[in-house]
Formats: C-alpha cells, sequence, structure tokens
C-alpha cells in the first residue's frame, strides 16, 4: 500500500522514512493513523480507541523503530525497548503482540540479524538493540525494573494496567546524555478495563496532559469492515460502545443485580438514622491480594427498627492498612460493632492472618467487644454471588445506604466509596471473564463479609442464592 505523508511535517516525513520505510523488521505499511503515532516526537503517547484500530500492529512498528538504525561502532548509542502486557497468557496468545514480533523477527535469525531468547521473551539485534517482552500482573513485579534503563516502554492495553505500575516504569525510561535515541513512552488501548478512568484523565479528555492519536477499525484498510463491525455487534452493550464506537465516557447504568436509579433512592442521611437503636453491627473486611486491589472495609448496622444501613465503607490502596482499619473501627464504635470479618486469606497460613489481626485489635477487641473471625472466599462462592443477598436487600429497601460516608482525596483525585460499591453492584456479572474488565469490586465485597455474620444473627435475612 502507498503511503500518504499529507499533513506530516518534514521532520516527520524524514523519521518516518528512515526509521520506518526503511526498516528492514517492519514488514507492513503503516497506514495514516499509525503514522502520526509512529511520526510522533512527544515523550509520551497513546494510540487508541476501537478495537481492530492496528493498536498493536502500530505499537510493535514503534518499538522497533531504532532497532535497524543504530550506528554499529558507537558504544554511546543504546537502545533497549520493552513491550508489557498484563498476564502471561495476555503476551502468549497466537497472534498478540509477541507472536506478531517472532512472525516478523526470527526470519532473521539465519541472517544473524536477530537473536532471540525464548525464555526470557527478547530479541537481541545484530547492533546491540534490544526488544524484551514482559508481563507485569502484580506490584511485586516492578521490583524486576529497579535500576533498568530504557528507551522505549510501550503498554499494549494500556487500560488493563492500573496507573501505578505505568508511573513507575515511566521512571525507568531514561539514557546517558551522550545517546541521541529519543525517550519514547507508548500505550496503546481500546476504553474499559482497570485503568480506564486514569488513561481517560491522562490522554482522552480535552483538558488532558498528554495527546493521543485516535484510531478506528475503519482506519485499517487491512480489515474487511463490514464483517468485522458484525462481529462487534455481537458483543453486550456497554463493550460494544467501547470497542467498536472508542466511546470513552459510556457509563454502565443498569446490571444484572441493580440499576443506578434504584441505589441512588436507597440512600439516606445520617441525620435520617442517628438516632435510631443499633441491635447488631457488623464490620466486614475484603483484603487486597493483588496489585490493583484494595483493603475494603465496611459497617452495616441492623437497627431496632428492622432496617438495615450501611453506615459506613472506606478503602485503601495501602499495604499497610493496619491504622486505616483501627481508625475505621473507632469512628463507628458508636454502633457498637460485633463482629470484625476478614476474608480469610488464600495460601498455606491463613491461621496466621488471623491471629495477626486477633493480635493487633486485641485491645480494642475487649474494650469495645466484639470477636475477630474470618469468613473462606471460596466458601461463599463468586464476588457476584457474595453479592448477590446484599444487592437483593438493596433492591427491595430493606438495605439503605448512609449517603454521608465521607469521600477522601488520593492523590489529585476524590475517592467516594459510596458511588464506587454502587457502580460495583452494577458491574458485578457471574461469568469471571466480564468481570476482567472492571477493577476488582472490593467494596462490595467487604459489604458481603459484613451480611455475612449479619445474617447469621438476625432472623429474615438469610437468602438462598
Ligand atoms: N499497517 C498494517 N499493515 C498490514 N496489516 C496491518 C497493519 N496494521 C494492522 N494490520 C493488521 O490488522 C489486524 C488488526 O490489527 P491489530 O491487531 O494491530 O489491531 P488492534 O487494534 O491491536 O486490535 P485489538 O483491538 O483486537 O487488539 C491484524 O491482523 C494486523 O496484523
Ligand atoms: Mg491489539
Amino acid at each position: 500500500m502507498q503511503i500518504t505523508l499529507n499533513g506530516l511535517t518534514n521532520q516527520n516525513k524524514i523519521l518516518l522514512a528512515s526509521k520506518v520505510c526503511d526498516n528492514r523488521f517492519i514488514p507492513h505499511n503503516p497506514f495514516r493513523q499509525q503514522l502520526y503515532f509512529l511520526s510522533s516526537t512527544r515523550e509520551e503517547d497513546f494510540y487508541g480507541g476501537q478495537a481492530g484500530g492496528g493498536k498493536s500492529d502500530a505499537l510493535l512498528m514503534a518499538s522497533l523503530m531504532y532497532c535497524d538504525y543504530l550506528p554499529e561502532d558507537n558504544d554511546q548509542v543504546v537502545y533497549d525497548a520493552l513491550i508489557l502486557r498484563r498476564t502471561l497468557d495476555d503476551l502468549e496468545m497466537p497472534n498478540a503482540i509477541l507472536d506478531r514480533a517472532k512472525q516478523w523477527l526470527l526470519p532473521y535469525e539465519d541472517k544473524g540479524l536477530v537473536y532471540y531468547k525464548d525464555i526470557k521473551k527478547k530479541f537481541k539485534f545484530y547492533n546491540g538493540a534490544t526488544l524484551t517482552f514482559r508481563y507485569l500482573a502484580h506490584n511485586n513485579d516492578l521490583n524486576k525494573y529497579q535500576g533498568a534503563e530504557l528507551q522505549f516502554i510501550g503498554f499494549d492495553e494500556l487500560t488493563q494496567f492500573p496507573e501505578n505500575q505505568y508511573l513507575y516504569l515511566h521512571s525507568r525510561l531514561r539514557k546517558t546524555e551522550d545517546n541521541p535515541i529519543p525517550l519514547r513512552m507508548r500505550g496503546a488501548s481500546n476504553p474499559g478495563g482497570v485503568g480506564h478512568e486514569w488513561v481517560k484523565k491522562r490522554f482522552i479528555n480535552k483538558d488532558s496532559p498528554c495527546s493521543y492519536v485516535p484510531s478506528a477499525y475503519t482506519d485499517n484498510p487491512y480489515l474487511n469492515h463490514d464483517e468485522y463491525g458484525k462481529q462487534l455487534d455481537k458483543l453486550d452493550e456497554l463493550t460494544r460502545q467501547q470497542l467498536k464506537f472508542g466511546n470513552w465516557d459510556i457509563i454502565l447504568s443498569s446490571g444484572l443485580l441493580m440499576d443506578l436509579e434504584t441505589y441512588n433512592q436507597r440512600k439516606i442521611s445520617y441525620d435520617t438514622f442517628k438516632d435510631w437503636q443499633p441491635v447488631y453491627t457488623t464490620i466486614g473486611i475484603d483484603q487486597a491480594s493483588t496489585g490493583t486491589d484494595r483493603f475494603a472495609m465496611s459497617c452495616l448496622t441492623y437497627f431496632d427498627n428492622g432496617k438495615l444501613v450501611l453506615v459506613d465503607l472506606d478503602s485503601t490502596p495501602s499495604s499497610e492498612p493496619q491504622y486505616r482499619l483501627i481508625d475505621f473501627i473507632k469512628r463507628n464504635q458508636r454502633f457498637m460493632p460485633r463482629v470484625v470479618n476478614f476474608e480469610k486469606e488464600q495460601g498455606s497460613s491463613p491461621h496466621y492472618a488471623l491471629t495477626y489481626w486477633r493480635n493487633l485489635l486485641l485491645d480494642l477487641s475487649s474494650k469495645m467487644g466484639f470477636y475477630v473471625t474470618d469468613t473462606s472466599a471460596s466458601s461463599t462462592g463468586s464476588k457476584y454471588n457474595r453479592a448477590y443477598p446484599v444487592a437483593y436487600h438493596i433492591r427491595n429497601g430493606s438495605m439503605l445506604i448512609n449517603r454521608d460516608i465521607p469521600c477522601f482525596y488520593e492523590g489529585s483525585e476524590l475517592y467516594d466509596p459510596v458511588s464506587v460499591f454502587g457502580s460495583q453492584l452494577v458491574y458485578l456479572h457471574p461469568d469471571k471473564e466480564v468481570m476482567k474488565e472492571f477493577r476488582s469490586p472490593d467494596e462490595s465485597d467487604s459489604v458481603a463479609y459484613a451480611f455475612e455474620k449479619m445474617q447469621e444473627s438476625i432472623s429474615g435475612l438469610a437468602l438462598k442464592v
């Protein structure tokens, strides 16, 4: 296909000609949107929107731009590139970005131009340049990059990553002063996924600090547009809006367990229930296990007028939530909590985890008169099943939500636990594949753990799922 360079500056054209068109390792000719992305001289750039818009191709081409270009006799010129996917499965999928890199580059192994080491998923080029593929499932995986120095970092499906991972890796984008290779941080993604909000804020919104190149499957001349459009029409409406139309603004308002309108009608002010008499109060804790998870705490009170109220809800991404938990219990003292129920930690020593919490809360529990226990996640089924009875009671009005639960700032972002919990009830879905698109519903799980203990003590709440 003919490359048209209309609208690009001469500087952009020279960059593209030398680093893309004359590059042996890039067998595809970029189409218009890809050209804009590849010619970007900004440190950070983002490509995407719709499915099939040539995102993975564009990212791979961008990573290879300096792999066939380095002057061989200059020691100062170094080019090390890294491409990330969120999980090992994502990385190893057929025709995903690593597979495509193999298709493009392995034919050059025989010619001595490329050497590939599968264990490291690393391509080394004849001139010393490297391109490595990795996945980044957990925050602990970031430790591997301590001291790393990279000139290109590409995130395929960026909205699957939490912001802290992106920002940490950004700090690994470095070079020596005399290395002329530009530093580039590149992302490509559809809307949706755990990182949707921060990616939208950073790249998509009108007032975003960074820009982006929108792409559509209809821009990609290598796809059959009618056929591909029909495939995307088979998706549920939210995903169809995100993948077919690259819609970053759609908000799911109605799900299998809850619609937002009903949820909002169940909110009551603190003044409404502050003089009601508490009969029984439980606190539920969902512990964070992976990078994007939050440590969530909820306080549920059954009052003598038969109303169940979610009186408090809090969560933190911190890996040291002890003091936050103590504060949370103390601030709910007036509801007289009787049980603090943890999600039982997975792994070999859950007993020690519970002993740890019991010791930590020993003084408080004897002073306030609650006991500390745990419930195993597997005994209560999926997150969807755990939320089911809670959602049922909210829908039928027997459970209400304190609308005055405090919001708080996390960095520059205002975190509103009440609306976070509401949106989780809306997007909770029994299919694990669907849930991968959303942040782990930790707040909802903590409410479910509080509810679990409540229904053991208050008759009439138990519900068969
Ligand atoms: N410039 C190009 N030249 C030839 N084929 C291309 C080009 N760009 C993309 N394609 C092909 O179009 C198809 C879709 O591209 P790609 O997988 O990069 O899109 P994507 O936006 O990453 O899709 P997805 O949303 O499924 O991840 C692939 O088969 C890819 O090889
Ligand atoms: Mg892709």
